[in-house]
């Protein structure tokens, strides 16, 4: 072995360690960031990461390019473990022309994502970076499209994950766009098509980068990202622990984790924790938590369309993913908002076997001009196209209203859910008891001596007929109707007897949803 070999390999070893050097490593920190290596680093199984592609260095030649050569050429590749098992994972490096995406540095992600796909592991993106390395033009722009057809094609094979972790500009945005889940964190990072200046020369408007497009803009106003962490290292830890529900990739289970929560532990609180009031709020996740394993629920996407909760508990030690109506919030009610939100959780789960839970108390679909000019019918429509393709064990619980379209899509057993379990405090109905009886009997209303009485009297008789589970189970639209208290055991059971359920969609190319 040649002596001038190992050294120069030494020398171009350390120059790709120190990627952009000191002085940018030091504003990386100031800025409360941590380095792309770093975060590489603290992401996976510690001492399990392999570098793929350390020494590659772009090829451009224009505006002085041949001088400005850093081996790595700004992001780091490789491959690691998480919770012991395989992940592939790029981390821009910002310290490197901004984490600027050249040809190079995006062939090297391309050949990750493809190892990826080879082997069935998930991909996680780490992004920092300016965009497309202005640099070198058309050259950088096909780099990004090799990625987003990548991104595509792996779309329901492995999980993608992206996290971003500084600016992420034009380009950088539509690959993070296409993954499964975005992770942001607050104050350093953003996501635009167009920055700020660009705004304010094309439409007048003045707004910060924080506001249009910052962790909490994305997390509860656009709804683009799912999870908001104060930092660095409590994303990257965020991220172990999304995968650590997730299997790693779409042929098989997700991973079965040691539980010693009791299969059949009972929920006392639960007998009197629904109001029967239709009218009175509670708060959904307290039921979920307690049917949990150890109470542990990972919420995604908690700070857009409140009116509905999805995310992934343990049932037995098996992963579920929940999609739940909120009664605290807009009285659970579904909107445009809500039903984007939960159709695309729902397909998630469905392309990864992660059966489904569905919770249901439903006023039905919120009304006004907003919401139809909007198009709720086209986006209510996902939710239900969702619920009805997915083929993954689904079981529906009503825990109080489910009324009118809302029944049909939540998870109700004419969409081919496998069992529907009703609290007593069900009330299903095609619509609530004032609404119906104002159309049904409006002219017997108004001819009463005493209208306000006749409405209460009708509204009892339509309670008494609607306001319970019966009607639906002795049709055999309900299953069973149970015990709260006995909802943990009832769903343990219930998962376990459909975990070897198979059903498939007819043959066809894909499916249309109304996009
Ligand atoms: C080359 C870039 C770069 C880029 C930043 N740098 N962005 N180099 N190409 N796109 C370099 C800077 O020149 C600088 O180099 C270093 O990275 C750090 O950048 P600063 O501007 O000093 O950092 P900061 O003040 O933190 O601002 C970060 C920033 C800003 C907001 C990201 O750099 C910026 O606006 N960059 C341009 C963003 C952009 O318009 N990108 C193109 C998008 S279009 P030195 O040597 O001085 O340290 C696009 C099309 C793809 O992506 C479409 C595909 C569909």
């Amino acid at each position: 072995m040649g002596r001038d070999v190992v050294e120069r390999l030494r020398e171009r070893v350390a120059a790709n360690l120190r990627g952009g050097g000191d002085d940018k490593i030091a504003r990386q920190h100031a800025q409360g960031k941590l380095t792309a290596r770093e975060r590489v680093e603290q992401f996976l199984d510690e001492g399990s990461f392999s570098e793929t592609d350390a020494l590659v260095e772009h090829g451009c030649t224009d505006f002085g390019m041949s001088a400005k050569r850093t081996p790595g050429d700004g992001v780091v590749a490789g491959h690691g473990r998480v919770n012991g098992r395989p992940v592939f994972v790029f981390a821009q490096d910002f310290t490197v022309f901004g984490g600027s995406l050249s040809l190079a540095n995006a062939a090297k992600i391309c050949k990750i994502m493809d190892l990826a796909m080879k082997v069935g592991a998930p991909v996680v993106g780490l992004n920092d970076s300016g965009g497309a390395r202005i640099q070198e033009g058309v050259a950088s722009l096909a780099g990004y499209a090799d990625i987003f057809l990548r991104n595509t094609l792996a779309s329901g094979v492995v999980p993608q994950i992206s996290a971003i972790m500084g600016p992420c500009a034009g380009g950088a945005v539509y690959s993070p766009a296409i993954t499964d889940f975005v992770f942001m964190v607050e104050n350093t990072s953003y996501m635009f098509v167009t920055g700020p200046e660009v705004i304010k020369t094309v439409t007048h408007e003045e707004v910060s980068m924080e506001r249009l497009g910052g962790a909490m803009t994305h997390n509860s106003v656009s709804g683009v990202a799912h999870f908001a962490s104060p930092g660095d290292t409590e994303c990257l830890a965020l991220i172990r622990r999304l995968l650590s529900f997730l299997p790693s990739n779409n042929a098989e289970r997700p991973p079965v984790t040691a539980t010693d929560d009791p299969l059949d532990r009972e929920i006392p609180e639960l007998d009197d924790f629904v109001p029967t009031d239709p009218n009175k709020p509670y708060d959904i996740t307290r039921l979920v938590r307690w049917a949990a394993d150890e109470g542990d629920f990972l919420e995604v996407h908690e700070h857009f369309a409140k009116n509905l909760v999805v995310g992934f508990i343990r049932l037995g030690g098996r992963p579920v993913g929940v999609i739940a109506n909120q009664p605290a919030h807009l009285a659970g009610v579904l909107d445009i908002n809500a039903s984007v939100k939960g159709a695309r959780f729902v397909r998630f789960c469905d392309a990864f076997n992660v059966p489904l839970w569905i919770v249901e108390d439903v006023p039905g679909f919120l009304p006004g001009t907003e919401q139809e000019w909007g198009g709720i019918i086209r986006h209510g429509a996902k939710l239900l196209f969702a619920l009805a393709e997915a083929t993954v064990p689904k079981v529906t619980v009503i825990t109080r209203k489910a009324y009118g379209g809302a029944y049909c899509v939540m998870g109700s057993k004419h969409i081919r859910t496998d069992l529907n379990f009703a609290f007593p405090t069900a009330e299903i109905a095609v619509m609530g008891p004032q609404g119906a009886v104002n159309i049904l009997y409006r002219e017997e209303i108004a001819a009463a001596a005493d209208p306000e009485a006749e409405r209460a009297r009708r509204v009892a008789e339509y309670q008494e007929l609607f306001a319970n589970p019966f009607v639906a189970a002795e049709r055999g639209y309900l299953d069973e109707v149970i015990m709260p208290r006995r909802l943990r055991r009832k769903l343990v059971e219930a998962f376990a007897a459909l975990q070897t359920k198979r059903d498939s969609m007819p043959a066809k190319k894909h499916a249309n949803i109304p996009l």
